[in-house]
């Protein structure tokens, strides 16, 4: 099962290069063929990456995903309040619902307060929307739900063909910061385009801070970051047949306070060629994957961002060390 923070669809991740879309064959082989390398970050997660993702939410250093559940534990009301608006019925979709965890806070108060809603979760993953079509009804027994299982912007689609109610769109977890910063851009330009004035985003973002505490959260001591990095190499060697020796591969992690572009790297540590199916990639000594963007942003910079996407910023949320923000923007 995936976690509320791991799952990306595929065409927001295509920044990168000009690379066709689809299996995860040809997008290694696209982003290996490439100069410089890289590999697409949504192949973090299979189950390995999964587990490995949650491993590290729970670990000292990675603090977003505990801003975020403090802000949606302690803000509660003040959220609600603010996505009810007027008490009209609306819609409440996740993009990359995960297992709901954040948004079960919101659930429950909205259902206390008997506001008129549907919960609309679109998962990539067929396995996290069959958990939610199972656990939601039990642990929330009036809740109105339909799960939506593919790709962000078919199930928005979808969602409404489904009905004309007033729409809410949430996405969480910082995975915005997934995305380079014009993509990012794109990305939110393109799910107004499936929305009506009044409508809104409600977005998590994580904030620029001291540099030394974002470092260390892509850096912690207990290596997972550097597990979960080198575990795309290891997906790669079990799914494609490859023969990647992951001991000759070194986890690199960086931060630009200038820009907010924390980037994570692996580092060929000899000359080496790898074979992927047949095919072989040769990696020179000191030769680097780009492996992901975790695009840090300042609160202007976001609304900035909710501007060029035709989005009114409207209310910001804080944790209390200010370092990661939900948003709520109106669609203009
Ligand atoms: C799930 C995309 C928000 O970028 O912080 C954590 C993934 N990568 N550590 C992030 C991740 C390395 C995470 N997101």
């Amino acid at each position: 099962m995936k976690n509320t923070d791991t799952t990306i669809a595929k065409e927001e991740m295509q920044g990168q290069s000009n690379c066709r879309t689809g299996k995860f064959y040809e997008d290694v082989i696209c982003g290996l063929s490439s100069s410089p390398k890289f590999l697409s970050s949504m192949y973090f997660y299979d189950a390995v990456g999964d587990k490995l993702f949650q491993d590290l939410m729970a670990c000292d250093e990675y603090y977003p995903t505990n801003c975020e559940l403090e802000i949606f534990s302690e803000k509660t009301a003040e959220i609600c309040e603010a996505i009810m608006g007027d008490g009209d019925a609306f819609d409440l979709i996740e993009l990359g619902a995960g297992d709901a965890s954040k948004s079960t806070y919101l659930l429950k108060y909205l259902l206390e307060k008997g506001a008129d809603f549907s919960y609309l979760p679109i998962d990539i993953s067929s396995n996290t929307i069959s958990y939610l079509n199972i656990t939601l009804p039990v642990t929330l027994p009036n809740l109105q739900m339909t799960g939506l299982n593919g790709e962000y912007f078919d199930m928005l689609k979808k969602a409404s063909v489904i009905s004309n109610k007033r729409k809410v769109v949430m996405f969480l977890g910082s995975n915005i910061g997934n995305m380079p910063l014009d993509v990012a851009t794109q990305f939110c330009a393109d799910v107004r385009s499936h929305l009506s004035a009044g409508d809104m985003m409600l977005i998590g973002v994580d904030l620029k801070k001291n540099p030394a505490t974002v470092l260390a959260a892509y850096n912690d001591k207990e290596g997972i970051t550097k597990r979960f990095n080198l575990n795309m190499l290891e997906r790669i060697n079990r799914e494609l047949g490859g023969d990647f020796d992951v001991s000759q591969f070194e986890h690199y992690p960086t931060y630009d306070p200038e820009t907010g572009a924390c980037k994570s790297y692996l580092i060929s540590l000899r000359d080496q060629t790898v074979s992927i199916q047949g095919k072989s990639i040769f990696f020179a000594k000191d030769e680097y994957i780009f492996m992901e963007i975790s695009q840090k942003f300042t609160v202007a910079e976001i609304d900035n961002m909710a501007l060029t996407a035709s989005f009114k910023p409207a209310v910001h949320f804080f944790d209390s060390k200010h370092w990661f923000t939900d948003a709520i923007w109106v669609a203009a």
